[in-house]
C-alpha cells in the first residue's frame, strides 16, 4: 500500500456483473495506490459494502419500475438507466462534493456506457475519466458506428455477413458488435453516446495491455484527444477477492471435483452473467460435451437459456445418468480460480472480455461461441489474430462442437494454439513488472489523476 494521497476518488459502474467486476478491481487498484474510493451504485443490482469495508458506498434511487428492472432486454434497460439516473446521480454526487468533512475529490470515474455522467460531472465541475470494461479494439468498432452506418455496413443484411469490413481489416461483417434483431436506434445512440461522452471526458482507461491490442490503442490516441491508460489486466495487478453479485453465489464445490481430475483434461464452460442460449443449443452443448468423453465442468445459470427458468430439468435423463462423475454442473462458479485451476485443459466462453482476459492470463486456449455485441469482436481476435482458440458459429451442432473440443485438446492445431496461449499468458504478466506497459501506464494515471483540477465550490 503506497502513502495516502489525500484525494478521494468516486467511482460508479454500470450495475452489471462484467462492468462491477473490473471497476471493482479498478478501485483496488487505485486504493492501493493510496486513494480513498467512494462508490456510487444503483439500487438495481446493488453492491454489498460489506464485501469491500475500504471503501465508502452511495446508492441512488433509479427509479427502474419492476418490468424495466426484470427485462431481458438489456439495451432497453441500459437506455432507462441512462435516462433515469441523471438526477438521482446529479444530487448525490453534488453533496459528496460538498461535504468538507472529507477528503477533496480528484475526479470521477464512470462506466464509458454511463454516458449522462459527462454531461452531469461538467455542470458540477468535476473532472471524469472513463473506464471501459471491453477491450480497445471492440471500442474503435463502436466508436466508428456512424461510418459503418454511413458505409450501409449496419443495419446488418443477411446477405453480406461473411463481406469483410474494408475498415476492420480481421472483421468480417457478421462480426460487427451488434444485437441480433436489434438493430435499433438506441443502440447506436448509446454507441455514440458512449463514443462522444468519452472524447469529453479528461482520460480513458481499458481493461488491456499494450502488447495486446497495440493497433487499436493506437487508432484510438490518434481520434480520441485524451489520454489513454491501458493498465490491464486489472484482476493480474489486484488478485481481488469475490466481487459477485449477492445474486451469484460461487459454488465451490467445483474445485474440489477439479481437485479429482487429470491436468489439462477439463472443459470448462461459462457463458458469462447475461448471454442467454436456445433450448436446441443447450441441448447441442450437452451431447457435444457429453459425445466429446472429456470430462467437463459446466456453469449453467437458471436464466441462461431462453423461454424458461428451467435449470437442469432441460436434460435428458439418459444425459445427467451416463454422466458417471465425468461432467460436474454448477449455478456460479468462482472462475478466476478455476481457470488458474490445473485440470482446466479448455475454456468454451461467450467471449466476453472479462472471460476472455482472464483465460488469456492463465494461458488457456479458448472454444469462442460468441452471443452479441462486443463478444462478436473478441472472439474473432482470439481465433484469428492473437489464434489462441477456436470460433464455433453458433447453432454449432454435437458434431462440431465434439470435433472443436478433439482438436484443441489432441490435435496438432490445438497443440499450436496452446502454445501461442502460453506465449501470450507470459507477456500479459510481464506488463505489471516494474517498467513493463501496464505498469508505467498505472504510473501515468496516478499522475494525471493528481493533476486533474476539480474546481467544485466547497462550502467551508
Ligand atoms: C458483459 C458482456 O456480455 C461482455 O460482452 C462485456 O465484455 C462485459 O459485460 P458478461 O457477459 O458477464 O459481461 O461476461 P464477462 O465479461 O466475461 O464477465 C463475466 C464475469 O463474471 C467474469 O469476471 C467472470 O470471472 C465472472 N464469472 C462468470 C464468475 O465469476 N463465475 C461464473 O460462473 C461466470
Amino acid at each position: 500500500m503506497e502513502q495516502r494521497k489525500g484525494r478521494r476518488l468516486i467511482l460508479f459502474p454500470l450495475p452489471f456483473q462484467g462492468h462491477i467486476n473490473p471497476m471493482l478491481e479498478l478501485a483496488n487498484i487505485l486504493h492501493l495506490k493510496g486513494f480513498s474510493i467512494t462508490i456510487i451504485h444503483t439500487n438495481f443490482n446493488s453492491l454489498n459494502p460489506s464485501s469491500h469495508p475500504h471503501f465508502t458506498f452511495h446508492s441512488i434511487p433509479d427509479g427502474l419500475s419492476e418490468s424495466e428492472a426484470s427485462t431481458k432486454d438489456i439495451i432497453f434497460l441500459v437506455s432507462v438507466l441512462n435516462a433515469k439516473c441523471v438526477e438521482p446521480f446529479r444530487e448525490c454526487l453534488a453533496s459528496l462534493l460538498s461535504d468538507v468533512s472529507e477528503e477533496p475529490v480528484a475526479c470521477l470515474i464512470s462506466d464509458a456506457i454511463f454516458h449522462f455522467a459527462q454531461s452531469v460531472a461538467d455542470s458540477l465541475k468535476v473532472p471524469r475519466v472513463v473506464l471501459r470494461t471491453g477491450g480497445a479494439s471492440s471500442f474503435t468498432v463502436f466508436a466508428a458506428f456512424p461510418l459503418l452506418r454511413e458505409k450501409g455496413y449496419i443495419p446488418i443484411q443477411d446477405s453480406r455477413l461473411e463481406e469483410p469490413v474494408a475498415e476492420f481489416p480481421h472483421l468480417k461483417v457478421k462480426d460487427l458488435p451488434v444485437l441480433k434483431g436489434c438493430d435499433s436506434e438506441e443502440y447506436y445512440q448509446l454507441a455514440d453516446g458512449m463514443s462522444n461522452g468519452t472524447k469529453s471526458s479528461r482520460g480513458l482507461i481499458f481493461n488491456t495491455f499494450e502488447d495486446l491490442e497495440e493497433q487499436a490503442l493506437g487508432k484510438i490516441r490518434q481520434e480520441f484527444p485524451i489520454p489513454i491508460f491501458p493498465i490491464g489486466p486489472f484482476h493480474n495487478c489486484f488478485p481481488a477477492a469475490s466481487s459477485s453479485l449477492p445474486l451469484s453465489t460461487e459454488d465451490k464445490s467445483c474445485i474440489s471435483w477439479l481437485n479429482s481430475q487429470a491436468p489439462k483434461s477439463v472443459v470448462y464452460v461459462s457463458y458469462g452473467s447475461i448471454a442467454a442460449i436456445k433450448e436446441a443449443q443447450f441441448l447441442e452443448i450437452a451431447w457435444g460435451l457429453a459425445n466429446s468423453k472429456r470430462p467437463f465442468l459446466w456453469v449453467i445459470r437458471p436464466d441462461s437459456i431462453h423461454g424458461g427458468s428451467q435449470w437442469l430439468e432441460l436434460l435428458p435423463n439418459e444425459f445427467l445418468e451416463n454422466l458417471n462423475g465425468r461432467g460436474h454442473i454448477v449455478k456460479w462458479s468462482p472462475q478466476k480460480e478455476v481457470l488458474s485451476h490445473a485440470a482446466i485443459g479448455i475454456f468454451w466462453t461467450h467471449s466476453g472480455w472479462n472471460s476472455t482476459l482472464e483465460s488469456i492470463c492463465e494461458g488457456v486456449p479458448m472454444i469462442c461461441m460468441p452471443c452479441f455485441n462486443d463478444q462478436l469482436v473478441n472472439a474473432r481476435y482470439v481465433s484469428n489474430v492473437w489464434k489462441v482458440g477456436l470460433q464455433l458459429e453458433s447453432g454449432a451442432e454435437r458434431g462440431d462442437i465434439e470435433r472443436t473440443i478433439r482438436k484443441l485438446m489432441v490435435e496438432k492445431e490445438g497443440e499450436e494454439i496452446r502454445a501461442r496461449s502460453l506465449k501470450l499468458m507470459e507477456k500479459a504478466n510481464l506488463c505489471f513488472k516494474q517498467d513493463g506497459s501496464s505498469y508505467q501506464s498505472l504510473d501515468g494515471l496516478v499522475k494525471h489523476i493528481l493533476s486533474l483540477e476539480s474546481f467544485v465550490f466547497r462550502t467551508q
